[in-house]
């Protein structure tokens, strides 16, 4: 669904519920370059475009809040050459991006285990964090060396410490305090979660948080996502009916 015939409507989505959260597994990147004889690299940058897209699009619906999955522990093991490039990439998506991103009031930030970046990689976070601060239009929040099951095994770790300290008494740890513990302490959970092309998996992404989103995949390259993909996803989200585990009203 896509263009201006059948695609969905600005004024129309705007006019119903719009997801508060949308968080994004952007796949499809080495297969985009693949398909075109391009090295994987490639389609990490065209990628970084798609970002760009992606963010112009969340900011003209109205959405406060956009997370990006661009990086996992588990993508560490990828050729040096690759982790090299995507490291590069991070380095010129600040470079290019931080500008307009002030201008356009999106604040960013970076989720993850940041420590193991190369230190250049951490400097242009840092700059990118302080440079988009004072940012109050759209979050932009972009995960980085990130993995689910650690930020949870993380979170344990921490309430037991304070609890073997006698500093928290074990019944308090709730829902509530729990997620205070994990990188996303404040924010809202996803209502909507997108993959791209087409798998059916969550790949180790925020499985505490998504806990209650509505899953749309579809079959773009994230190369190729863009507005009109967005609009989409968001129109699908409108659809559904959330329960949240109760009953039909
Ligand atoms: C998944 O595609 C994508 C990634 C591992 C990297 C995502 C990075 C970007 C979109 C560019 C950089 C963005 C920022 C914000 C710096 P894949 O390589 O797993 O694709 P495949 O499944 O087709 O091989």
């Amino acid at each position: 669904m896509s263009g201006a015939s059948g695609g969905a409507q600005l004024a129309d989505l705007q006019a119903r519920n719009l997801p508060r959260h949308v968080a994004v597994i952007m796949d499809g990147n080495g297969r985009w370059a693949t398909e075109r004889g391009l090295p994987r690299w490639r389609g990490h940058r065209e990628g970084m475009r798609a970002v760009r897209r992606t963010v112009e699009a969340a900011l003209e619906l109205g959405i406060e809040n956009l997370t990006l999955y661009a990086f996992s522990v588990e993508n560490w093991s990828r050729p040096e050459e690759e982790v090299g490039a995507l490291m590069h990439l991070l380095k010129e998506f600040v470079e290019r991006e931080i500008d307009e991103l002030c201008r356009q009031g999106v604040r960013t930030r970076v989720f993850g285990d940041r420590e193991r970046l190369p230190a250049a990689a951490q400097s242009s976070v840092q700059v990118l964090e302080s440079g988009t601060a004072a940012g109050t239009r759209l979050n932009l929040n972009v995960a980085i060396s990130y993995g689910s099951r650690d930020e949870i095994a993380s979170a344990a770790r921490r309430l037991a410490t304070l609890a073997a300290e006698g500093r928290l008494d074990p019944s308090d740890i709730d829902v509530a305090r729990f997620s205070e513990e994990l990188y996303t302490a404040g924010w809202p959970d996803p209502d909507l979660l997108v993959r791209t092309s087409g798998e059916m998996r969550v790949s180790n992404f925020m499985l505490w948080q998504i806990a209650y989103a509505e899953i749309h995949v579809t079959p773009v390259l994230w190369p190729e996502f863009g507005r009109d993909d967005l609009f989409a996803a968001v129109a699908d989200y409108q659809g559904r009916e959330r329960r949240f585990g109760g009953v039909t009203s």
